[in-house]
């Protein structure tokens, strides 16, 4: 098609134009020496008499004339063999198209049996199969969209197979084309929007095809200019002839445009409704355009941002013009009423469509990327307003707090296999938001609530949630994870994901219903704990903020049932936005799933792998996470005391055990888990929730606090204030430091824990000492000092893991991307001592250990997976028998291969396989999408996700790398026997394996490796 673009014999029609320039046309036919003429148009055009003008003029200038006036919407073969009868009955020597799209492809069928009179329309479909030159054409467009008034094209449909397609030759240009300006002034507005839509779709395909010359850019880019300086005057008023001349033009130049250089796959896939439905072209198109032009992704970021130039559109970079240039399509459409879905598409028809749709594109258009199958299928089940993939709800809403605006949209199919969802997708949705830094506090700040694939599939763990932001602590990215019931009920009420924006002018909650998403005052409920405000909200699946969010507690969470989004001061951006919760019920169709029994077969093995599992079927059920507080010790990873040190005598009190035996009434989780690493406690005669791992060392050890049933109460009071437990333990650690060391008197002591309850409500209150701990400890350092043991990295305070024991959780705290967090650092604590027993003293392997399991588990955590499900990749055999010989060579193994485990993540395609007995998780999303998936695509998709998280928080301002504080890391302060973490020998391998420099930044290779936007 490329070539034959050049070699082809093209030519313009002479263009005839302005107000009532019909008439001149009698003249020229005279001037011809035509005698007879063949009119062909459709009855519409008739009864609204405008042919009438010209059907004069040409009895006046003596010319006979037969009209053929049935041409259908969609002309098929018997409309051109009826006309093509008259034509002869009445020995005409010219043809005259007067109408729509429809009435001059009929003519040009016509035209085309004249000249090839053995030949069958049908034989004459595809490219050059007409060649000898046609009766002349006179070309009279009375909507201003098809442009077939200047192109090589007819598309006809089939009438016994209702097949559509196209007869293009150059012999079909008509000899001219007739711009009158008044025959479109009555076309009614719907009409004029959806034809106007076409014309821009030819420009458009134009231009990102593959066929372009300098001429049909140029055209291109007029007809775009044309069409959004005035299709929507025309629209609203009809009667604009400025407009609707310019729009004749636009069709006419779009029309030159794509003759030359093809339409592309929305053509194709119009083509099908068209000939399937009788759906009207241009409104096909105008739906269609966004949605695949969305699918095209980066590949045409480049000519799409010169068109949105030509539109007038602006933009920082190409992605964003582009972005902004689809985005201003689909605003037109909305303006013009013109809907997001078609109507009437019937599921088993799809695969028939889909497979017309490829065949029409491939090889016959020369578009920028080729579509499979699936695409295609994808694109049609997105126009009947499903998710393009399985395993979504199929739409996401938009929130404006400040205005009240709410609408919905879905992300391109291509963005959701890039970001998987959860905190990917939330990340790329605040990438694409800002280009530039923006304040946690802040109306612009976004709240993105993520679900994920797995999430409602029934995959064991996979209720969870996330919620990212700005942080308010860090000034950085955060992502919160959370198991309550809110993920799954937003799912249900057909939402994939919220973002939330602005800043609410009075207090609300959010309820998201089969009613639609509705606001509610929350001046009631202001004021209120987590568990009061949950009661008062209703039924639903809900997430509030209590007391500490609404202060702006730098590390206040956000609550669903007893389950938390601890990290990061999540609940104080809510605060910030006046929203104090959201609740969502409703009965959206449950999500299918690519391939349901092949996942119901994978599901029932992994639930009983868990089951089976030494960690997730026997410690964390037996235990909860507490059950890490024996081993902790053992190894000197139970941080003590602001961190001086690993160890704490007193570890009995308060280990798994402990709690067992004295507390527990019974285990709890999150739903759909066969874990259940949750517990309940009695506390006074109640039952609540018992502490977890985190709590129980930052609220113990951390401030050298034996009691465990006063850390359950302690606990209860953040839940209920609505704190983060680690950051809240950190900053009092650190405020008791302060105090011993005279820098903040303060009167905290470690091991006098007695009032910590009492201080859990001055901080949410922000009250007393309470205001300066409610900043965290980085700020407390920054007015009181002592930053060389102000235990936080980038401003988060750490979990409870000592990490001079355990060289690759330092490694993994220091290059988290939400700070210090051993879940996003990679959690190497377990290989290191916690689950299996790799030598945590070690430096050797560690850097390529984390940056595999930083991007497992992004990964994992973005396709809906509880990070707990990951413990069970570690073979059994590995944490049962830690001292045969054959598992300590093992460990052993494990941290003298970093080469090949830095040479395989580089290279995922060693990895293209799925390995279900080993990691479920891709082949799990695998099934439930239907997209390709396998291990080594999972982690390059963690990998993505990890280096877009950094580029946000480079946006942000991170462009000094990443530290461990002094006490930690610095050779000085290492205190006795006690090592210190040597990160910069790790570091520096860390980040040439991740492709950074030496300041933290990707660079630009590794980005475009990745699929990411340049920074
Ligand atoms: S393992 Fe624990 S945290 Fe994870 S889903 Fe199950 S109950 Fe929730
Ligand atoms: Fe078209």
């Amino acid at each position: 098609m490329r070539l034959a673009a050049y070699v082809l014999p093209w030519r313009k029609p002479v263009l005839i134009e302005g107000e009532g320039c019909v008439t001149q046309l009698p003249g020229r036919l005279t001037g011809e020496g035509v005698k007879n003429v063949l009119l062909v148009t459709d009855n519409v055009i008739m009864r609204l008499g405008l042919a009438d003008k010209l059907l004069r003029a040409l009895v006046e200038a003596g010319i006979e004339v037969a009209v053929y006036d049935e041409v259908v919407p969609n002309p098929t073969i018997d409309n051109i063999e009826e006309a093509l009868s008259l034509y002869k009955e009445n020995g005409c020597g010219a043809i005259i198209a007067i109408g729509g799209g429809s009435s001059i492809d009929c003519a040009k069928g016509v035209g085309a049996r004249i000249a090839r009179p053995k030949k069958s329309i049908t034989r004459m479909k595809g490219i050059l199969k007409v060649i000898l030159s046609m009766p002349p054409l006179y070309a009279i467009p009375t909507t201003s969209g098809t442009g077939s008034e200047a192109t090589i094209a007819s598309v006809v449909v089939d009438s016994g197979t209702r097949e559509k397609y196209a007869i293009m030759d150059p012999a079909l240009i008509p000899r001219a084309a007739v711009l009158d300006p008044l025959l479109t002034v009555g076309l009614p507005p719907f009409i004029t929007a959806t034809t106007g839509m076409d014309a821009l779709t030819h420009a458009v395909e134009a231009y990102i095809g593959r066929s372009n010359t300098r001429e049909t850019r140029e055209m291109a880019r007029k007809t775009v200019a044309l069409v959004f300086e005035n299709l929507y005057t025309a629209y609203k008023d009809g009667s604009d002839i400025t407009a609707r001349a310019n729009m004749q033009r636009a069709a006419y130049y779009g029309g030159i445009a794509f003759t030359r250089a093809y339409v592309g796959n929305i053509h194709a896939v119009a083509h099908t409704l068209g000939g399937r439905y009788n759906v009207p072209h241009g409104l096909a198109n105008a739906v269609i355009l966004p949605l695949i032009l969305d699918d095209f992704g980066e590949c045409i970021y480049k000519p799409l941002s010169e068109l949105a130039d030509a539109a007038g559109i602006q933009g920082e970079t190409d992605e964003r013009k582009a972005k902004a240039f689809i985005a201003a399509i689909r605003e037109l459409n909305a303006l013009m009423g013109i809907p997001a879905t078609i109507d009437g598409i019937i599921e088993d028809d799809i695969p028939t469509l889909a497979g017309l749709a490829y065949h029409e594109s491939n090889p016959t258009y020369p578009v920028p990327r080729i579509f499979s199958r699936e695409d295609f299928i994808s694109v049609y089940h997105r126009l009947m307003g499903k998710p393009g993939l399985h395993g979504y709800a199929g739409k996401i809403a938009r929130i404006d707090l400040s205005t009240g605006e709410i609408t919905t949209y879905m992300p391109a199919r291509g963005e959701l296999l890039k970001y998987l969802g959860g905190k990917g997708l939330a990340a790329k949705i605040i990438y694409d938001a800002f280009d530039k830094k923006v304040e946690a506090f802040s109306d612009e700040n976004l709240i993105v609530i993520t679900t994920s694939p797995l999430n409602g599939s029934t995959a064991p763990s996979s209720a969870r949630f996330n919620i990212s932001t700005i942080s308010p602590l860090t000034g950085l990215l955060v992502s919160s994870n959370c198991g309550g019931s809110f993920g799954l009920s937003l799912k249900r009420a057909g939402y994939d994901a919220l973002v939330i924006s602005g800043k609410s002018p009075d207090k609300v909650y959010i309820r998201i219903g089969d009613d639609g998403i509705k606001f509610r005052d929350a001046s009631a409920i202001w004021g209120k704990g987590t568990s009061e405000t949950q009661a008062l909200m209703g039924g639903g699946g809900k997430l509030v903020i209590g007391v500490a969010g609404e202060n702006l507690v730098r590390y206040a969470c956000v609550t669903s049932q007893e389950r938390v989004a601890g990290r990061g001061g999540v609940g104080a951006v809510f605060g910030h936005k006046q929203l104090k919760g959201i609740v969502a019920s409703g009965s959206a169709p449950a999500i299918t799933l690519s391939d349901k029994e092949r996942f119901k077969e994978l599901n029932k093995k992994w639930i009983a792998k868990l089951r089976e599992h030494p960690i997730t079927g026997r410690q964390l059920p037996n235990l909860g996470t507490a059950a890490l507080v024996r081993p902790m010790q053992r190894h000197g990873l139970l941080a003590a005391k602001n961190y001086t040190t690993g160890r704490f005598d007193e570890f009995e009190n308060l280990s798994g055990e402990t709690l067992r035996e004295k507390h527990l009434v019974k285990n709890k989780g999150c739903p759909a888990c066969p874990i259940q690493c949750g517990r309940v406690v009695s506390l006074g005669g109640s039952e609540i929730k018992g502490p977890e791992l985190e709590t129980i060392g930052l609220l113990g050890p951390n401030l050298l606090n034996n009691d465990m049933e006063g850390i359950i109460r302690i606990n209860r009071m953040c839940d209920e204030y609505g704190l983060d437990t680690i950051s809240f333990g950190g900053s009092v650690g650190f405020a008791m430091e302060l105090n011993e060391k005279g820098l903040w008197d303060n009167g905290l002591r470690f091991g006098d824990c007695e009032d910590i309850e009492a201080l859990v409500a001055q901080v949410a209150h922000r009250e007393g000492v309470g205001a300066d701990i409610a900043e965290g400890v980085m700020r407390m350092s920054e007015k009181f000092g002592g930053a060389e043991y102000a235990i936080h990295v980038k401003g988060m305070e750490l979990p409870a893991y000592d990490p001079r024991a355990a060289q690759g959780m330092g490694l993994g705290y220091a290059t988290a991307n939400r700070g210090g967090c051993h879940l996003n650092g990679g959690y190497l604590a377990v290989l290191e001592g916690l689950g299996i027993e790799v030598n945590g003293a070690t430096t050797s392997g560690k850097a390529a250990l984390t940056v595999l399991f930083q991007d497992l588990l992004e990964a994992a955590s973005a396709a809906g997976s509880c990070l707990f499900t990951t413990y069970a990749v570690f073979p059994a055999a590995l944490i049962k028998h830690p001292d045969k010989a054959s598992v300590r060579l093992v460990c052993k193994l494990l941290t003298s291969v970093g080469g090949i485990i830095a040479f395989a993540h580089n290279h995922p395609g060693i990895l293209g396989i799925n390995a279900p007995g080993i990691i479920p998780h891709s082949y799990a999303y695998s099934l439930v999408t239907g997209a390709k998936m396998n291990i080594g695509r999972f982690s390059r998709s963690g990998e993505r996700i990890y280096n877009l998280e950094r580029i946000i928080n480079v946006r942000q301002g991170l462009t000094s790398g990443d530290a461990l504080p002094a006490r930690l890391a610095s050779p000085e302060l290492a205190e006795g026997a006690q090592d210190h973490v040597h990160l910069d020998k790790m570091l520096k391998k860390y980040y040439r394996i991740r492709g950074w420099d030496e300041h933290g930044v990707p660079k630009q290779k590794r980005l475009k490796k990745l699929g990411l936007p340049e920074l």
